[in-house]
């Protein structure tokens, strides 16, 4: 096969657990609805059922940083997809409320796994020079999984139970996700460390001119060399010489987070609900969050490569600054705007943060903390990145629809918390984050030395 052909392939395969992570964390949005009308939770259980997912996502990381290091990339991705089936079928045939939970703590935990290995894996196979638009895949997937349930939601809207044929699809994509990693390569990284480098240097040439396969062979193996008296635990991800590391790690996802962006993509249909009181034109304008998304996505993958991760970073913040400002004022001037403008502003404002954060925030995160760790820690130290993420997305899952129903939410002040995160992830972006586009992996570890 061609080597960029082979090269797509690979990266389409994986990003099905983005596309997985997507789909299981927005169906919610569209299938509590007709989970209200079969069960009538109360709103602690609602609660439940929303962030199941999400501390099922917190335990993921736990279970794939040790073990991404010891199976390797590819094997630990099939158990993630078998536990995806598991916790799609599970969802789709709950018999009641507890089951429901259980099957989307399964979920939670297999997307918390390839949260964690698959931007890694993505990483490590690619160029230098294509990293982030590879990684970037994955975050297109996470797009499309998130389109695919609001589409199919506006489908089976009003039909009998239809949150379980909304469960049943997930099924589809990870069966998919478990077939096709039984085709992929290992990552050459993963198994030059574990001694294995016929294997590797068999796959680096699949993938690159022999020259450049050797060379990076070469490297890889010098950095192996000099780091073998590193031991990869804990204390070696908490050590003064990966503080930037770390901080970055911790950083980017509080930001990406406490943006908001879950407050929209988990409750944009009760949001936009406030403006169209009919349930359907609501779920209409939420299949435009994720088309808006999706398209916004493929734009990043163009650019990203281009500019630096600096400037991107510094152009998604504030855009997405003047969007939460322009959506709180809609909430907070709505006695004085007319019912027409304040459509615009809530909807245009929504619809143009999607683009700013989806050209930069959203891939970012994942982009980072895929190449920032030393390859000795890479596995661990990426999880508990992802792990990060699954914390704050909790928080701000659980507390939006409980401020919402306070003043905060009636006077837009929400969207004024959100703001201020973002404004202070510009000194994050300044004095925190350091340019990767181009360089090496093995260009970036040098770094830390
Ligand atoms: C975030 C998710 C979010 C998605 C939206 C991802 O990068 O990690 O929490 O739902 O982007 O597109």
């Amino acid at each position: 096969m061609n080597k960029n052909l082979l090269l797509y392939f690979i990266a389409t395969v994986a990003a099905t657990g983005g596309l997985l992570f997507g789909f299981d964390t927005g169906v919610i949005n569209v299938a509590l609805p007709s989970l209200r009308e079969q069960f009538n939770p109360s709103s602690e259980t609602e609660g439940l059922i929303v962030s199941a997912v999400l501390f099922g996502g917190m335990v993921g990381p736990f279970v794939s940083g040790p073990l991404t290091d010891i199976l390797g990339r590819k094997k630990i991705n099939v158990i993630a997809a078998l536990i995806f089936v598991l916790g799609s079928i599970i969802t789709a045939i709950a018999p009641s409320v507890m089951y429901l939970i259980i099957g989307r703590l399964f979920l939670g935990l297999a997307i918390g796994i390839v949260a964690s290995t698959v931007p890694l894996y993505l990483a490590e196979i690619a160029p230098a020079n294509q990293r982030g638009k590879l990684v970037t895949f994955f975050q297109l997937a996470i797009t499309l999984g998130i389109l695919l349930s609001y589409v199919v939601g506006y489908f089976f809207e009003g039909e009998a139970d239809a949150w379980r044929s909304m469960f049943w699809t997930g099924f589809v994509p990870a069966i998919i996700l478990m077939l096709g990693m039984l085709f992929v390569p290992e990552s050459p990284r993963w198994l030059i460390g574990k001694g294995r480098e016929e294997e590797a240097m068999s796959v680096l040439k699949r993938l690159r001119e022999d020259s450049i396969a050797e060379q990076e062979m070469k490297d890889i193996k010098q950095l192996i060399e000099d780091e073998k008296h590193n031991k990869g635990n804990w204390k070696m991800l908490f050590s003064k010489r990966l503080r930037i590391p770390l901080l970055i790690g911790v950083g980017i996802f509080f930001i990406q987070q406490f943006s908001g962006i879950n407050a929209i993509i988990y409750f944009s249909t009760d949001i936009f609900k406030k403006i169209f009181p009919d349930g359907s034109d609501a779920v209409l304008a939420t299949v435009g969050v994720g088309v808006i998304n999706s398209c916004a996505t493929i734009l990043a993958i163009m650019i990203l490569d281009k500019f630096g991760r600096k400037q991107i970073l510094y152009t998604g913040l504030i855009g997405t600054a003047v969007c939460l400002a322009t959506v709180g004022l809609a909430f907070y001037m709505k006695d004085s705007l007319g019912a027409e403008i304040q459509k615009i502003m809530l909807i245009g404002g929504v619809y143009l943060y999607i683009i700013f954060f989806a050209i930069s925030l959203g891939p970012l995160g994942w982009i980072l903390i895929s190449e920032i760790y030393p390859l000795k820690i890479r596995g661990f130290a990426s999880s508990m990145g992802s792990f990060n993420h699954w914390i704050f997305d909790a928080c701000v899952a659980y507390s939006f629809p409980v401020l919402a129903a306070t003043n905060l939410g009636t006077n837009g002040g929400i969207f004024g918390i959100y703001m201020t995160v973002v404004l202070l992830g510009l000194l994050f972006a300044k004095y925190v984050v350091f340019e990767t586009k181009g360089l090496t992996l093995e260009e970036i570890e040098k770094r830390y030395n």
